[in-house]
């Protein structure tokens, strides 16, 4: 399908930095298969534990460092750059995105880049080595230093941007749906509502997610793989 000239935004899951080595949540080797939402992402766990949480995630922000975007986030990059009308909201709460050439990301589920003053609420990046240590960090905002927390949306928390995102899905003329499970609410909705507001429906996962009836278009396959293959032809007239 032609894509220029269309309003379009798409949805990235989990699926998507699985090629640069970063763990899925429910695949068979799915991070929740080693650790329990309830232990380590939730806002109850960060009260009745809060060193397991913070050492959870800090070992996935030290992961940054060590990780790369892989064909699939620079194909969605060139998308970006192809496309007049394209909103990029992902689940993901790594920076492979950015690192990848997106220059507008939503992050839905918050990042992991970014720390989040429990006090005032302010968050700012924080990647240097002394941030990335398994002792808890105070922020730098608050008179008195106050405990940051990551700044990752938990389950039972609101997540970020929604105004925003619902906006563009209602608004959209085709709707891409990469790498996600279809799990998680209110994201695995999404593709619902740019159904109903007629937008054509595009999957491109490993395997049929949750919400596979809601897809007009399917492609079983490797993100990695297959995005490249797409983009091109979504932007090329001949398609
Ligand atoms: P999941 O782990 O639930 O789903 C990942 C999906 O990607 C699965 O359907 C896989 O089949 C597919 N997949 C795996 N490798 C792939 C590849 N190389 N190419 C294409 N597809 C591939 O991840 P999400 O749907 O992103 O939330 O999970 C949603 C949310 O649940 C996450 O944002 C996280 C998690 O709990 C929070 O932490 C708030």
């Amino acid at each position: 399908m032609f894509m220029k000239g269309k309003r379009v935004v798409v949805l990235t899951g989990a699926g998507v930095s699985a090629e640069s080595g970063i763990r899925t949540f429910r695949d068979n080797d799915g991070l929740w298969e080693d650790y329990s939402i309830e232990d380590v992402a939730t806002p109850q766990a960060w009260q009745a534990n809060p060193g397991r949480v913070w050492e959870f995630y800090q070992a996935r922000r030290r992961q940054l460092h060590e990780v790369e975007p892989n064909p699939a986030h620079t194909a969605l990059a060139a998308l970006e750059e192809g496309l007049d009308d394209l909103t990029l909201i992902t689940q993901n709460v790594d920076n492979l995105h950015e690192r990848g050439g997106s220059r507008q990301v939503v992050h839905m589920h918050g990042q992991l880049e970014t720390l989040r003053c429990e006090n005032s609420g302010r968050h700012e990046v924080r990647m240097n080595d002394a941030d990335l240590i398994d002792e808890f960090l105070v922020c730098t905002c608050c008179a008195e230093p106050q405990r940051v927390r990551p700044d990752i949306v938990w389950f039972g928390e609101m997540p970020m941007h929604m105004e925003e995102i619902y906006t563009a899905v209602e608004a959209c003329e085709v709707f891409i749906v990469a790498g996600s499970s279809g799990h998680v609410y209110p994201a695995a909705n999404l593709v619902n509502i740019a159904h109903a507001n007629g937008a054509r429906t595009v999957l491109v996962n490993a395997e049929p997610p949750q919400n596979f009836e809601s897809f007009d278009e399917v492609h079983l396959g490797k993100a990695g793989e297959l995005l490249p293959v797409l983009v091109k032809e979504w932007l090329s007239s001949d398609a």
